[in-house]
């Protein structure tokens, strides 16, 4: 069994041997020859990290380099190689981009979810990876909060639901021949726990809550474990101003006590160096807490070093770390690593990655996260033979569609991978009677029968996307002004990762769409535009009036939002 096979070559291993399990480094700065000399558990690139050149053959090539490092070590311990695959395998040039979190939610649709995972355990494991960072469980409450879009909504409900289904996507269930392995990839429920809910929505903020209440966001996790969740990142986040990092109670005796988690606890990148100012506490305390692999992407020596000593003096017990390298070798030998440790090439050969099937899924998933927010005299679905303006650079541009995570950690405007621009998917559905004409700034949109106007939020990722106010840019308001002076009907497209405040603005408009961060495929913007299909997506976030009403939540006593958590126009 697993277990026999976890404890005899636990007997092994040398305390060195058990450390460098404990260690994931980055890509970066982690040679594969680190790998081989001291015996490193992990891998993984950080959002933004590529190889160069950054094509799906390179990457392969890159990770079987590290694999045959480990395979050469004294005991053969393969890697475990992780990503941040949060929509797509995003780092990877070519992939099929999906709409972030908060768009799926809006679809309601956990066989779509699961289809999304499946896709993108195919072609995170044809690159040779084989644990994602994702689902993000957490359940956004305050919309400042700059990784809003990375939940599936505001209700613990959609949360569990549309996690539970792409681990589903992703892992298979457990009992699967192929569960984790294959086609099939590791997935992880983060970030334990309550990361949606800091005062004020700061990245890794505190989090004031009773445990009574803290209890609504631990329980998508219970949901999660039960569907085979095998690994749990912990968040950078304070629970009443303890760093959960360091904090026994949460990892130890709630998550692996109280929810009986027998897989891995992965800490977040350096985050156990918050824990305490001091070096040798700060790893102490969280070793301690229950953290079993350390994201220590550049500093693994002094880690290693430290832990080494700490347990050589006893401040750290060999049960606590023999523990922890039997969670790794757990999920290692369950994901049958030892047995293939590397990829099935032929994935590769056959060409599903980014391919016409796959980007097909992500199609659906955008026009079905499409939310209507206001159609005046029923003006949407337009007909595909009118003069058509359309106006904005980011009606015309991947990276602004695609938003956090993609290629680049924070994202970043321009055409960073192939796929299809909102304009595009315009262009590509219209008769051959259709004008249409673009204009970047707006300006000349007298005339036509209609003018689409895609405005949007500069794109962004943890750390950087918390914002105190959620007014639209001032170059928005521009290109706005500047079309709304001809008084021609406006479409307006927000591409956006939460609610942004529209309230004096919308009144100008006579048609809303949220389309959230739809990913590489804009012609799923088209295709419910235009009519081929209905719209249908619902609200995963409530839309507050003003910034006095946030945070906002259904179940408030005084809810009166813009838009209520749920709304969404139907069309035929
Ligand atoms: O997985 C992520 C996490 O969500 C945020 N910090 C970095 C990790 C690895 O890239």
């Amino acid at each position: 069994s697993v277990e026999e096979r976890v404890e005899n070559l636990l007997s092994r291993m040398t305390l060195e041997e058990k450390i460098g399990q404990m260690v994931q480094g980055e890509i970066t700065t982690t040679r594969p020859k680190d790998v081989k000399d001291y015996y490193l558990g992990s891998i993984l690139n950080g959002g933004g990290s590529t190889v160069s050149p950054n094509t799906p053959e390179k990457w392969l090539e890159t990770i079987i380099e590290y694999q045959n490092m480990a395979g050469s070590t004294r005991l053969g311990i393969p890697i475990i190689y992780g990503i941040d695959a949060v929509h797509g395998n995003n780092n990877v040039y070519g992939a099929t981009i999906f709409p972030h979190n908060i768009g799926l939610g809006a679809t309601r649709d956990k066989e779509l979810v699961k289809r999304i995972g499946e896709v993108t355990a195919m072609e995170v494991s044809t690159t040779g990876m084989h644990w994602n960072f994702a689902p993000v469980l957490a359940i956004p409450q305050d919309e400042r909060w700059g990784r809003t879009y990375e939940g599936y909504g505001e209700s613990k409900e959609l949360v569990t639901e549309l996690s539970v289904a792409y681990l589903e996507g992703i892992q298979g269930v457990p009992s699967d021949k192929d569960f984790m392995h294959g086609t099939k990839i590791i997935g992880t429920a983060k970030h334990w726990v309550g990361d949606g809910a800091t005062t004020g929505g700061i990245d890794q903020g505190n989090i004031i809550l009773t445990e009574e209440e803290l209890q609504y966001h631990i329980e998508p996790y219970i949901s999660a474990i039960e569907a085979g969740a095998r690994t749990v990142m912990v968040s950078y986040t304070s629970w009443n101003g303890l760093k959960t990092h360091g904090d026994h109670y949460l990892v130890t005796e709630v998550l692996k006590g109280d929810l009986g988690f027998d897989g891995l606890v992965v800490s977040d990148w350096n985050a156990h160096e918050q824990v305490h100012p001091e070096y040798e506490e700060a790893v102490k305390q969280s070793v301690l807490a229950g953290v079993d692999l350390f994201m220590v992407p550049d500093s693994w020596k002094e880690f290693i070093d430290t832990l080494t000593a700490l347990v050589e003096a006893d401040e750290v017990p060999i049960s606590r770390i023999d523990d922890a390298v039997t969670r790794i070798l757990r999920v290692k030998m369950e994901a049958r690593l030892f047995e293939e440790p590397f990829p099935d090439e032929t994935l590769m050969e056959e060409g599903t990655f980014g391919s016409e099937e796959h980007r097909e899924v992500a199609r659906e998933a955008v026009r079905k996260s499409q939310v209507l927010l206001k159609n005046e005299g029923d003006i949407l679905p337009l007909s595909k033979d009118m003069d058509i303006f359309v106006a904005g650079i980011k009606g015309d541009d991947i990276g602004y569609q695609s938003g956090g995570w993609t290629i680049d950690w924070q994202g970043s405007p321009g055409n960073i991978t192939p796929g299809t621009t909102i304009l595009e998917g315009i262009k590509n559905i219209v008769s051959d009677d259709s004008i249409i004409t673009y204009s970047e700034d707006g300006v000349g949109a007298e005339g036509h029968d209609v003018a689409i106007v895609v405005i949007g939020e500069e794109p962004y990722a943890e750390m950087f996307g918390d914002a105190d106010d959620l007014k639209l840019s001032e170059e928005d308001m521009r290109l706005l002004q500047t079309v709304q002076q001809t008084d021609i009907p406006m479409v307006v497209i927000l591409l956006s990762g939460r609610p942004l405040i529209i309230t004096d603005e919308i009144e100008h408009w006579d048609a809303f769409i949220a389309s959230w961060l739809p990913g590489t495929e804009g012609h799923g913007v088209a295709d419910v535009l235009f009519g081929d299909y209905p719209f249908s997506g619902e609200l995963s976030m409530t839309w507050p009036k003003s910034m006095e009403q946030i945070p906002i939540h259904f179940e408030d006593d005084d809810y009166d939002p813009l838009f209520p958590y749920g709304f969404g126009l139907k069309t035929d």
